[in-house]
């Protein structure tokens, strides 16, 4: 390793260590909430209040702390409707509540606070004895708590920081719908595996789609070879069998444009390190540099907009947003239109957008074409052009294929989608509201709100720190 490149991991490491204040002022407030819960909860079972997550595992970002506190309940078949009933309601109502409380959803109820600059989860799950006995991936995390405590040492600890940040900054950390990117503890298995930084990066730069991580060869996946894992989990693009439940993947979320980021970007960083790679901010425009540079590169932007009548979990959100995107693309797309790339913002509150990205459209005519094969298709191809008045020209090419100039239905998608009713661009719990077609009509409180001009610049820029 060069002596730039050792320098610049060291002060990365130094300047993402959580501080001795920091770590003391967790455990602390760790301990206040257990008594709280503990005075307060009662509940007819068996339980205990434990520590999980990256604090636990003394592996979390300084400055970017979350206590994850679970309440661990030795009942079979907990159900989330028996867990609100008698946990929830028992914390909403305990001294718990001189910190502002919310009751969230992710695939099971659990509660948020803040409270000394903490975000603060506590997450009520089932005391499993043995992995075996889980049922819910809740349950799981006090295994993966031991398990990567039992074999990470303080240098990996360091070395699973780097990572975060690395893939926190390209913006593929997380699991959830809205990133589907690498988990806290699917990173903390790569070091394992690889043992520091710098030999993921190598080894995650000739990654494949389909590739098999294997970080614990004792436990053997039970004995599953590469080939049978992937028929397994045939679906998913980057494969880790959970140490601690060889049938699961712990990868299963990874995106295939996840996986792509992270292939690309590490070998840039192998290549160029640079300590933008780790501390990227992405840049905000105002809508008018935006407007140049989209006539600069000969393309459009149509931002649909949404409204959310009731809150949802994010993970619903993300993934009704995400299902009603493909929709509209792949009707776009149909009637030949080029959608060169789309993507999603929402404030998880009350409105969404689902973005276009288009090239410059108002062509009033498009080329068709038909069956290459003699057949009776071909024949029905010439046929009914020959006969239809919407059809300027039908020919049968140099190429061979047969051909028609047909004036289009619809000559900009903005015409296409307006002709559709509302429902029809709309799902469940996500209300389409309209199309904003041009960037000087953005409302006022979009263009004052930076999350979105900087979702926005990213998208029309497309400038990411992984080229
Ligand atoms: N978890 C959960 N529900 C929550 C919070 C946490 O199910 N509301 C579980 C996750 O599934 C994971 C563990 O708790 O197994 C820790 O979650 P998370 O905070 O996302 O990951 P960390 O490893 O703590 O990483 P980070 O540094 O990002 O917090
Ligand atoms: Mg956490």
């Amino acid at each position: 390793m060069s002596e730039d490149l050792s320098r610049l991991l060291e002060e990365v490491r130094r300047e993402l260590r959580p501080t001795e204040e920091e770590v003391k002022k967790g455990f602390d407030l760790f301990k206040e909430i257990k008594t709280l819960i503990e005075s307060s909860l009662s509940i007819g079972y068996d339980y205990t209040i434990s520590l999980e997550g990256s604090f636990a595992k003394g592996t979390s970002i300084r400055g970017d702390i979350d206590l994850d506190v679970f309440i661990l309940i030795r009942k079979e078949d907990l159900s989330n409707e028996w867990v609100e009933e008698h946990v929830i309601k028992q914390l909403l109502a305990s001294q718990l509540s001189k910190y502002p409380l919310q009751l969230k959803y992710a695939s099971h109820p659990y509660i948020t606070l803040r409270a000394e600059g903490f975000e603060i989860d506590i997450v009520p799950a089932y005391w499993a004895k043995d992995p075996r006995e889980i049922t819910t991936a809740v349950d799981r995390t006090p295994f993966h708590t031991r398990y990567v405590n039992s074999r990470l040492n303080d240098y990996m600890r360091d070395e699973v920081r780097l990572l975060k940040k690395f893939l926190k900054s390209l913006g593929i950390y997380g699991a959830e719908v809205k990133v589907e990117g690498f988990s806290g503890y699917l990173t903390e298995l790569i070091i394992l595996k690889y043992g520091s930084f710098i030999d993921a990066l190598k080894a995650m730069s000739g990654w494949r789609e389909g590739e098999v991580v294997i970080v614990d060869e004792r436990l053997g996946s039970e004995h599953l070879t590469p080939r049978e894992l992937r028929k397994l989990f045939r679906d998913d693009v980057l494969i880790v069998p959970d140490p601690v439940d060889p049938r699961r993947n712990v990868a299963s979320a990874v995106s295939d444009r996840a996986l792509k980021i992270a292939v690309v970007a590490s070998s840039t960083f192998i290549k160029k390190p640079s300590r933008n790679s780790f501390f990227y901010k992405p840049l905000m425009k105002p809508p008018s540099e935006l407007i140049k540079f989209l006539e600069e590169t000969e393309r459009r932007v149509l931002l649909l907009r949404y409204l959310i009548p009731k809150t949802l979990p994010p993970d619903v959100l993300w993934g009704e947003l995400k299902r009603v995107g493909r929709r509209v693309i792949s009707l776009l797309r149909n009637y030949g239109f080029d959608v060169i790339d789309y993507d999603f913002w929402s404030n998880e509150l009350n409105q969404a957008i689902i973005a276009l990205d288009l090239t410059r459209g108002g062509r009033r005519y498009e080329v068709r074409s038909g069956p290459s094969k003699i057949s009776r298709g071909l024949l029905n191809f010439i046929g009914k052009h020959s006969s239809s008045d919407k059809t300027l020209i039908v020919w049968i090419a140099r190429d061979g294929l047969p051909k028609a100039i047909i004036r289009r239905k619809y000559e900009n998608a903005q015409e296409l989608l307006s002709s559709l009713n509302s429902r029809e661009l709309s799902a469940k719990d996500i209300v389409f509201s309209n199309i904003i077609s041009e960037l000087t009509d953005i409302p006022e409180d979009l263009v004052k709100n930076e999350d979105f001009m900087t979702w926005l610049t990213g998208f029309i820029t497309k400038k990411y720190p992984y080229i």
